[in-house]
């Protein structure tokens, strides 16, 4: 815990990447208007901005939605052309890009490509009526990116290039507030690797670990490491497989992602109890754990401001640590492959991840995993 806080200290002392925050996430999908639909209907995002063949796009189309401040960008090719077909052909629907808000967009390539980074876009401005952007970006685990986003200088909808998008169609929100964290599958092995690269490349600290001790059930285990930039604002753990009886879950995202990408984004609420009832209600489907989970939870995570029968029928996990405790709840995949999914999670002074769910959490992913074939 001191060497954490030591490194931690450190690491902001001398921050050569300053990040303002989650700018948005891109997921490249085989129909980006149905996935707009989807995500606006199952899960109250807002229509923000588009850019397709009537904004004078004619290769791509994105649909840009939001909900405070999560941002999604759906894109998908408009011909069989274009690269990102080959990253569909390849994953299916998954995130190509986690794009980080920072003051300097120029820099951030600078001093990130100098470190090792992995070159992906040099720095671009773009520019429309509104004033100009400039990204840049580097590649991290498997097909994905990182983008940097400068956007002082701009004050359009997005990015130079949309328009906003007023479908006569809208949602009422379900009180999610911003990306908590975004969690990566590597392959074996790999995981140390990753870890090392966003220390090395973009000053992130180690922020916790988990072994196979603390993540394993009778069939599989796996491997985490969350690492953090200095402020906090985003957090990446990093999971590999660890070996098993069984085929673990981390082995069947990468089977059926083919290859290491974005196994799920947490989404912040203040207000779980309100936002699980409203997803359930608009058909979100959650794992399950068994009741029995619910009947001796408080003995271990102690007295909760919830009533616990509200939690255990929308079958909300609940976890402590030193400064608090956290309720969470994941979707089941929200695609065919059994890839990217959602968590939900509200923490109530505590900063950790759910360590006290892994193994009942674990086991309901086999149960799926089971009935999939895969375990
Ligand atoms: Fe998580």
């Amino acid at each position: 815990m001191e060497t954490e806080t030591i490194q931690k200290q450190k690491t902001v002392a001398d921050d050569f990447l300053p990040m303002l925050g989650t700018d948005h996430l891109e997921l490249y999908v085989g129909n980006a208007k149905q996935a707009a639909f989807f995500y606006m209907t199952a899960f109250g995002f807002q229509p923000l901005a588009y850019k397709g063949l009537e904004t004078g796009s004619r290769d791509v189309v994105s649909y840009v939605i939001r909900q405070e401040k999560i941002t999604l960008v759906l894109t998908t090719p408009l011909n069989s052309k274009h690269p990102i077909n080959d990253h569909l052909r390849k994953h299916g629907d998954g995130v190509s890009a986690y794009a980080i808000w920072v003051e300097d967009a120029t820099s951030a390539y600078e001093e990130t490509t100098k470190r090792g980074g992995i070159a992906h876009l040099s720095p671009t401005k773009i520019e429309d009526e509104n004033g100009h952007v400039i990204t840049s970006g580097i590649k991290t685990y498997g097909d994905t990116v990182n983008i940097f986003v400068e956007r002082k200088n701009y004050n359009g909808v997005f990015l130079p290039g949309y328009k906003k998008w007023e479908p006569a169609y809208r949602t009422t929100p379900v009180g999610l507030k911003f990306v908590d964290h975004c969690v990566g599958n590597v392959e074996l092995g790999k995981m140390n690797d990753w870890v090392k690269y966003y220390e090395d490349v973009m000053g992130f600290f180690n922020l916790v670990t988990f072994d196979d001790k603390d993540i394993s059930t009778e069939y599989s285990s796996l491997m985490s490491k969350v690492v953090s930039n200095g402020n906090g604002y985003i957090k990446f753990p990093i999971n590999e497989p660890a070996s098993g009886k069984k085929k673990s879950q981390i082995e069947e995202y990468i089977d059926f992602y083919e290859g290491a990408g974005v196994q799920h984004l947490a989404l912040a609420t203040e207000d779980i109890i309100h936002t699980v009832t409203e997803l359930r209600k608009r058909g979100v489907e959650f794992l399950n754990v068994p009741q029995s989970y619910y009947d001796d939870i408080l003995d271990r995570v102690g007295s909760i401001d919830e009533e616990l029968k509200i939690l255990r029928d929308l079958n909300i996990l609940i976890d402590r640590d030193e400064e608090g405790y956290l309720l969470q709840i994941f979707t089941k995949p929200l695609e065919d492959r059994p890839t990217l999914f959602f968590e939900i999670i509200q923490r109530k002074g505590a900063k950790s991840f759910g360590k006290g769910n892994f193994k009942a959490l674990f086991e309901a992913i086999e149960r799926e995993q089971e009935l999939r074939g895969n375990l």
